[in-house]
C-alpha cells in the first residue's frame, strides 16, 4: 500500500542552500546568516542582494544595487493604464498579480539580456509602485509619479501611499518586516514557484503563480485575517473569552501554528518586539494588549505559538498601513526568496510531478450520446 503524505507534511523533496527553517541548532538562517543578525543589522536591500546574488554586498555593491532598484521602480505607462482599470474593490494581491504579469509581457525574460536576477530586481522594485499607484488612483483618482528619492523600498512604499515623507520609525519597522518575510525554504508559495520553474517556464510565471499561492489565509493571507480578528475586539478580556469559544468550536485562529516550527517561530519574537515598541511609543497599546491576550489563551489552551503573521499585523497597523496591504507587502519581500529558488531550481532541474492514488469509479463503458 502506498503511504500518502497529505500536504507533503514531513516529506523532503529537494535540497537548498538558501535557508534553514527549523533546523536544530540553526533556527532560521538566510545563506548561513541568522535571522536575528539580519533583522538587527541589515536592510532589506542587503538581504535581497544576499538571496539573489548569493553573498552580502559590500558598500559599493550596495550603493549600486540601491540605485539600480530605484531606477527600476518606475512603471511603464501600459501598466499604469491597466492598473487604472482595476476597480477600487480589487484586492491589492490581484493588483500585484496583474501588474507582475503585465510587466512580464512588456519586458520578457530572455530578451535584451534579461535573466532571472533582472526579473527579481524589476519586480521587487516595481511592486511597491504598483501598490502605491493603484491605491492612490483607485481611492483618490491621483496619478502619482512612481519615482521617488527614497533610498529604501520601505520608504518608497510609504511615501507613495501617504503622499508625504515617511515617518522614520514606520520606515525602519517596515524595512525589518521585509527582512523577516524575505525567505522561508519550501513553503507553499516558494514550492509553487519551483514547480512552475521545473517545467522550464519563465521567472515572471513562477512569481505570478507564487503570488496566487501566497494569497490564501493558511499562508500569507493570515496577517490580514489576524488583523481583522484583533480589530474585532475592544478589550483583552473580550478577546480572551471569544478566542476560548472559537477554540472550543475547533476554529482555526489565523497567525498561529506552523507546519515546520513546532516550538516557536523565531521571527515572531522579533516582530512582537517591534509591535511592542511602536505601541508604547505611540501611546496606542490596545491592539498590542489584545494580541498578547490572544497569544496567552491560545498557548494555554492549545500549546500553539504565534507565527510571523500574527504580530506583524499589529506592527503594520501601527505604521499606518491599510490591512489589505499586509499580504501584498509579504509578496514584495518574498519575491527575493522566490527568485533565489527559481535560480536554484534551474541549476539542478528535474520536472516536479508526483503521483496520486486513484480513488474514482472503476473502468466504465462509454455510451455515445444519441440524437445530437
Ligand atoms: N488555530 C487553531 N488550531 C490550530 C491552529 C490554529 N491556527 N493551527 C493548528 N491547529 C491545530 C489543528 O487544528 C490540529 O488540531 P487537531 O490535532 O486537534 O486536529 C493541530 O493544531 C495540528 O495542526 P495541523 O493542521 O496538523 O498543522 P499543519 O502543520 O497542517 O498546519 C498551519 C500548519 C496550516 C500553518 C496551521 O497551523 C494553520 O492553519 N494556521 C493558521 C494559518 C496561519 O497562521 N498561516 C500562516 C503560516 S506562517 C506564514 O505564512 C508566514
Amino acid at each position: 500500500m502506498t503511504i500518502i503524505a497529505k500536504g507533503l507534511a514531513g516529506v523532503t523533496v529537494g535540497e537548498t542552500a538558501i535557508s534553514t527553517v527549523g533546523k536544530a541548532g540553526a533556527g532560521l538562517t538566510y545563506r548561513g546568516y541568522s535571522i536575528q543578525d539580519l533583522a538587527r543589522h541589515a536592510t532589506f536591500e542587503e538581504v535581497a542582494y544576499l538571496l539573489i546574488y548569493g553573498k552580502l554586498p559590500n558598500v559599493s555593491e550596495l550603493n549600486a544595487y540601491q540605485e539600480r532598484l530605484a531606477k527600476l521602480r518606475e512603471l511603464p505607462p501600459p501598466v499604469c493604464q491597466v492598473l487604472e482599470t482595476l476597480p477600487m474593490s480589487t484586492h491589492p494581491m490581484d493588483v500585484l498579480r496583474t501588474g507582475a504579469s503585465m510587466i512580464g509581457s512588456l519586458e520578457p525574460e530572455g530578451e535584451n539580456g534579461r535573466g532571472a536576477a533582472y526579473v527579481a530586481d524589476r519586480l521587487i522594485a516595481s511592486m511597491t509602485s504598483m501598490l502605491g499607484y493603484w491605491h492612490r488612483y483607485a481611492h483618490r483618482r491621483q496619478r502619482v509619479d512612481t519615482q521617488s528619492d527614497e533610498t529604501t523600498l520601505a520608504g518608497h512604499f510609504l511615501r507613495l501611499m501617504n503622499d508625504a515623507p515617511p515617518i522614520e520609525t514606520a520606515r525602519r519597522t517596515l524595512d525589518t518586516i521585509f527582512v523577516l518575510y524575505a525567505e522561508h525554504e519550501f513553503n507553499a508559495s516558494t514550492f509553487t514557484g519551483r514547480v512552475v520553474t521545473s517545467t522550464l517556464a519563465d521567472t515572471y510565471s513562477a512569481v505570478v503563480a507564487a503570488i496566487g499561492a501566497l494569497r490564501g489565509p493558511l499562508h500569507g493571507g493570515a496577517n490580514e485575517a489576524a488583523m481583522e480578528l484583533i480589530a474585532s475586539f475592544e478589550t483583552p478580556q473580550e478577546a480572551e473569552k471569544s478566542i476560548k469559544h472559537m477554540l472550543d468550536a475547533r476554529r482555526l485562529i489565523m497567525g498561529f501554528g506552523h507546519r515546520v516550527y513546532k516550538n516557536g517561530d523565531p521571527r515572531s519574537d522579533i516582530v512582537k518586539e517591534l509591535a511592542r515598541q511602536l505601541s508604547y511609543e505611540s501611546g496606542n497599546t490596545m491592539y498590542f494588549e489584545i494580541s498578547e491576550s490572544i497569544e496567552n489563551v491560545i498557548m494555554r489552551e492549545k500549546g500553539l505559538f504565534p507565527n510571523l503573521d500574527f504580530y506583524s499585523a499589529t506592527a503594520y497597523h501601527l505604521c499606518g498601513i491599510p490591512t489589505v496591504m499586509f499580504t501584498p507587502l509579504f509578496a514584495v519581500s518574498r519575491t527575493s526568496g522566490w527568485v533565489a529558488h527559481v535560480i536554484e531550481q534551474r541549476d539542478d532541474n528535474s520536472l516536479i510531478r508526483p503521483n496520486a492514488d486513484y480513488t474514482g469509479p472503476p473502468a466504465q463503458e462509454f455510451v455515445e450520446l444519441q440524437g445530437r
